[in-house]
């Protein structure tokens, strides 16, 4: 969990790499859908674009088919799911369904100024979705992704105008869910200003007690 910007998918990547388990992004599928011009990403445009939250039902469905392909049977992550008590709720049947539980929620704890600062100047790989910032986490070659070659873009959503609207979306629906798990003795706060490699290894020392 973490606002807009917070660095939840440069983390997510990471973080999914040392446990070996799979990364699931629900921006990650809505871009992917966006892409392929499917139905799903033809729906989730207009919220996306708007900055606001796709319809808990879609987001509920389409996790729920993409909890059930065999990659996700032996642990996943989430990354921006859930994002609203009738999300979290769900996926509380969901993985009482599949026999599971959730282990941790880890918060990444960063303020509003750092959050435009990172968003203004992120660029995304259109091939292989790798990260990047312009002044904190560039490149080589500008607009070149290091990893692939691949063409880096802006997202249409880190416009300023969007970016204020998440964040109120943030504050209003899902920062109840920081209580939510706080409640249930499931949510971990880490710091998450500074260099990147240092919100790693914090992410790290806040899951070992979970076996990470
Ligand atoms: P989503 O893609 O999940 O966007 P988000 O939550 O707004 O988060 P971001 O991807 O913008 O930021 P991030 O925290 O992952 O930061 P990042 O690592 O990129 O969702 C997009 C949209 O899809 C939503 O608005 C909604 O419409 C829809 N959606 C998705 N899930 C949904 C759901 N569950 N329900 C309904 N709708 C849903 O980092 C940001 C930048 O900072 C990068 O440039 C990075 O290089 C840089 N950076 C990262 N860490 C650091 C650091 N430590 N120091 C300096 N720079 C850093």
């Amino acid at each position: 969990m973490g606002p807009p910007g917070a660095g939840k998918g440069t983390q997510a990547e990471f973080i999914a790499a040392h446990l070996a388990v799979p990364k699931i992004s629900t921006g990650d599928i809505f871009r992917a859908n966006l892409a392929q011009g499917t139905p799903l990403g033809l729906e989730a445009k207009r919220y996306m674009e708007s900055g606001q939250l796709v319809p808990d039902e879609v987001t509920i469905n389409m996790v729920r088919e993409r909890l059930a392909e065999p990659d996700a049977a032996h642990g996943f992550l989430l990354d921006g799911f859930p994002r609203t008590l009738p999300q979290a709720t769900a996926l509380d049947k969901m993985l009482a369904d599949m026999g599971v539980a959730l282990d941790v929620v880890l918060e990444l704890v960063v303020d509003n100024d750092e959050v435009i600062r990172r968003l203004s100047g992120r660029r995304t790989c259109r091939n292989c979705g790798k990260i990047w910032h312009e002044a904190f986490d560039p490149p080589s070659r500008p607009g070149i992704c290091d990893r692939c070659g691949g063409e880096l873009y802006q997202r249409d959503d880190d416009k300023p105008e969007t970016v204020a609207e998440r964040l109120r979306v943030y504050a209003r629906d899902t920062a109840p869910l920081i209580d939510f798990y706080g409640a249930q003795g499931k949510l971990v706060g880490i710091d998450a200003t500074g260099p990147v490699e240092d919100v790693t290894e914090r992410a790290k020392d806040a899951l070992r007690p979970y076996g990470g």
